[in-house]
């Protein structure tokens, strides 16, 4: 039995628990006897988030980068524990929606500035990516009540659509650089067409943008996503387009508050992958960007909160296959949808307290979902699995139950938060009945409207 197997009640890991800040925490970090008493108490499918492990990865992230303000995407995830953690370390939020800037002010309201002073948005940005007009009403109207939000337009179009509804506060520019990089091509992004104007216009759109009366601040690009070390030329690269742009700016337009470099860190999903070298990013960033006159901002999101989150599954299904052992799960690509979208190779450990002495044989455990693309591996070497052990698979704090879904009529799961030795409820496992709430609402309202006589909206031609 493993060191970690013998403390019932103890932190969920022991790592954290000794106070050191380690560049990783790997999945055999965790203490298996504190998630299974999670599951057991919680149920299964669960994910399990260490706060204390979010912390220590925006220390680890400050330190890197002590003159950078750190922006968390609040993408990677978007719990308020997450959020209001981070502002109080002294982070700020990075928007995509409507609904994540509703959740970063309402963080930001709850955990006021270190100065005293009432929350104005400052700490908030939004990225606005072909924004629905609602999102960007909400947007306008929260500027109004929050006048620091930074609202980023990827396209010309949207600086219109933002003057047209009276906007001209805090504008940056989020540009195309033309240099991609991440760890799959659908999560590149630096050089899509689908995100920010092409460099090469940004001078021209900013000094119109400043002409019409918005307050340029800042120069935006996000490279892409799970950014490894063999990538740093890439970066380098990226960077140091985004440092002779920031210039241009500055000398053709005026004076900029920041340049942001977006986030992609990556975190090494592999157990034998070694973890980035941050000191080394970010000597490579202040490097390439040179001098620029305006603040480095990063937007990292899966660095600070990936290791620290496990997703527990029940095996319901031991079969010999022809090749292989499969194995099944309660969890499925509707819980953690990462293997099934990107290849994505989650590191996965049998909690059963026997695994160690359990032979190794080639496994391909997979979900309950009816489709062939719901498997977290293939014949990957794992101790023995057996019918009721609890399986934990690693770095799944990051786009996990972010991107949870509804296929095949699957309530989404449970979700704990653990700090130091407490852990509590942060999410309620979904019902049948919250996954059929919109259309049953939908026949309510139908039948309400047919009552009253009301036509039909849509007429079948
Ligand atoms: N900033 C912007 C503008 C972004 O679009 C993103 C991620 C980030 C920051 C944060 O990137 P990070 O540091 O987390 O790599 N679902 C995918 C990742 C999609 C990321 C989209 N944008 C996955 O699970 O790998």
């Amino acid at each position: 039995m493993s060191e970690s197997d013998e403390s019932e009640d103890a932190a969920v890991s022991t790592a954290s628990a000794s106070g050191e800040n380690p560049p990783v925490r790997r999945l055999a970090d965790w203490n298996a006897a504190a998630l299974r008493d999670l599951e057991a108490g919680y149920g299964s499918p669960l994910y399990v988030l260490d706060l204390d492990r979010v912390r220590e990865n925006h220390a680890r992230l400050e330190a890197a980068f002590p003159d950078a303000e750190v922006m968390y995407a609040v993408k990677a995830n978007a719990l308020a524990d997450v959020l209001e953690a981070l502002l109080a370390a002294g982070a700020g939020l990075e928007c995509a929606s409507a609904g994540e800037l509703e959740r970063a002010l309402a963080a930001a309201e709850s955990v006021p500035p270190a100065d005293g002073l009432d929350p104005d948005g400052s700490r908030v940005h939004y990225t606005a990516v072909n924004p629905p007009s609602a999102d960007l009403e909400y947007a306008v109207e929260t500027a109004a009540e929050y006048p620091g939000l930074t609202i980023t337009a990827g396209a010309e179009d949207t600086i219109d659509r933002l003057a047209e509804r009276g906007y001209d506060g805090r504008l940056c520019l989020r540009v195309n650089p033309g240099v991609g990089a991440g760890h799959h091509e659908k999560v590149e992004t630096g050089a899509t067409a689908k995100f920010g104007v092409p460099a090469e216009r940004a001078v021209s759109v900013l000094a119109d943008a400043a002409e019409r009366g918005f307050d340029v601040v800042g120069v935006h690009a996000h490279v892409g996503s799970g950014v490894s070390a063999d990538q740093l030329e890439a970066h380098r690269e990226f960077v140091s387009r985004m440092g002779d742009l920031a210039r241009d700016v500055v000398h053709e337009v005026g004076d900029l508050e920041f340049v942001d470099v977006g986030g992609g860190f990556g975190v090494p999903y592999d157990a034998d992958e070694e973890p980035l070298d941050l000191e080394a990013v970010a000597d490579a960033t202040r490097t390439a960007l040179g001098e620029v006159g305006a603040r480095l901002t990063i937007e990292p999101g899966r660095y600070l909160v990936a290791d620290a989150g496990v997703l527990l599954t029940r095996v319901n299904t031991v079969k010999a296959a022809r090749d292989t052992l499969a194995v099944g799960t309660d969890a499925g690509m509707t819980t953690l949808l990462r293997p099934a979208m990107y290849d994505a190779a989650h590191p996965i450990r049998n909690l059963a307290t026997d695994a160690d002495d359990r032979e190794t044989v080639p496994q391909t455990v997979a979900g309950p979902i009816c489709e062939s693309s719901d498997v977290f591996c293939e014949n990957r070497p794992l101790p023995h699995s057996e019918r009721g052990d609890v399986l934990a698979i690693g770095n799944a704090g990051a786009y996990g139950y972010e991107m949870a879904n509804h296929y095949n009529s699957r309530p989404r799961p449970a979700s704990v938060v653990a700090e130091g030795d407490e852990v509590r409820l942060s999410r309620v496992r979904e019902t049948v009945a919250d996954v059929t709430r919109p259309e049953r609402t939908a026949r309510e309202q139908n039948e309400r409207e047919a009552g009253g006589n009301a036509q039909p909206r849509i007429e079948r031609s």
